[in-house]
Order: C-alpha cells, then structure tokens, then sequence
C-alpha cells in the first residue's frame, strides 16, 4: 500500500502542469537561473525601508528611479499592499524583463514600469499624467552627478507637501554633490541621512513655499 501511495505522489509531481510557486523575487530569479549583475537595496537599509513603510501603512502611490531587477519594487508591493508603483528605468539589463514578469503575476496590475532616461521620461510623464502624486518617491536610479541631480530635481512634480522622498546611494560621491546640490538650493528639506555598513541614504521632504 505504501509503495502504491509513494508512487501515486511521484507520478502527480512528474506530470503535473501547475506552475512551480516562488518564495519571492530572489527564488523565482535563482530557480530561473536569471544573473543579475547591477546591486540593489539590501541588508541594513533594506530593513530600515521595511520598518519605514510599516510606519505608513496608507502609501497608495509610490514613484521610484531605476527598477534594475525589481527588488525595491517588490519591497513596495509587498509592504504596502494598497500601493500601485511606478518605475522608470532605462532599461539597460535585459533581466529587468524577468523581474517585471514576477512582479506581474504576483502583484497583478500594481506595478508599471517607464522605459527610457529619466531625464527625458519623468517630465514626458508627469506632462502626459498632469496631478499625479505619489506618497513615497524612491531615487535610485544614475549615479552621474547631472542625473542624479535632475532625478531629484524633476521627481519633485510627483510630490506633495507630505510626500516623502528617499535618496538613495549617497556613499557615491557624485550622488552625495547631486544630493547636497538639492539641499543648498531649497529643493529638498527636512532630509536626515542615514549610514549603515558602507551605504548611505537620505530621506525627507521637498520644499514648498
Ligand atoms: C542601483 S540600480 C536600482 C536598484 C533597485 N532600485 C533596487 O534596489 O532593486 C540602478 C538602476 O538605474 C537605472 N538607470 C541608470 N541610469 C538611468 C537613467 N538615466 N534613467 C533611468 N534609469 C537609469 C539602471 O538601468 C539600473 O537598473
């Protein structure tokens, strides 16, 4: 009777057709053998985001620069199940592909992704979505001083009074001028920086009059 039943098992796993289900992110990439070369949010900072989004369960829109393989974009859609994400990314790893298809069949209709240089699409999109505002604006796209100043800068028509935005990658110095740029000529306020390990990052407000 055992032997029937072990068999009956084994046959169900060979021949079933469902589709095998993921842990996360991380698992359906390794499982699917997908290489990711560029980093990502991870260890310290990526606690610290978790417990910040706890603290903001209400996040219905989150905006952020450079998706990569979608890891920060999973932390988004796992920790603030009411929030839609929109990413801009320009899309220069093919694996981005891969990321954005889990995100999609885990989170349906949550995640959108804009291809292109941020320096081009944000204001392209901020004009074809005039009013759109985001709770939580995530920057973490280039590492060139121009970019990443001007991500900072134009991510501004997203934001709110009470918008929060996060800066990402300030341990690289071209990131830190672009960042320290933005305090000096008003555009950011009430920032704090935070450093753990060897990575780097600020969070606050932009400025309104
Ligand atoms: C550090 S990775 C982002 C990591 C991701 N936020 C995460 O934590 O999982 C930086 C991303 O920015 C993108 N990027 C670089 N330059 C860009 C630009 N000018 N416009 C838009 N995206 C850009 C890259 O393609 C890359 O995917």
């Amino acid at each position: 009777m055992r032997f029937i039943l072990f068999f009956l098992v084994l046959a169900v796993n060979v021949f079933s057709t469902e589709s095998p289900t993921y842990l996360n992110l991380r698992d359906y990439l390794t499982k699917n053998k997908v290489r990711v070369t560029e980093g990502s949010i991870s260890g310290p900072e990526e606690t610290w985001l978790v417990q910040f989004l706890k603290k903001h369960p209400n996040f219905t829109s989150i905006a952020e620069i450079g998706f990569n393989v979608g890891y920060s974009a999973e932390i988004f859609l796992k920790h603030c199940p009411k929030a839609k994400v929109v990413s801009f990314d320009i899309g220069k790893h093919e694996y981005l592909k891969d990321g954005k298809k889990y995100l999609d069949m885990t989170y349906p209709d949550r995640l959108s992704l804009v291809f292109g240089d941020s320096k081009k699409t944000v204001n392209k999109y901020a004009n074809q979505n005039k009013g759109e505002k985001f709770n939580f604006i995530f920057i973490d796209g280039s590492h060139e001083y121009l970019t990443a100043y001007l991500d900072i800068k134009n991510m501004k028509k997203f934001a709110r009074k009470n918008t929060y935005v996060m800066i990402d990658d300030l341990q690289l110095l071209k990131v830190r001028d672009a960042y320290n740029r933005c305090c000096k000529e008003g555009i950011l306020t009430n920032c704090k920086v935070y450093k753990m390990g060897w990575r780097s990052w600020a969070i606050g407000k932009y400025h309104f009059r």
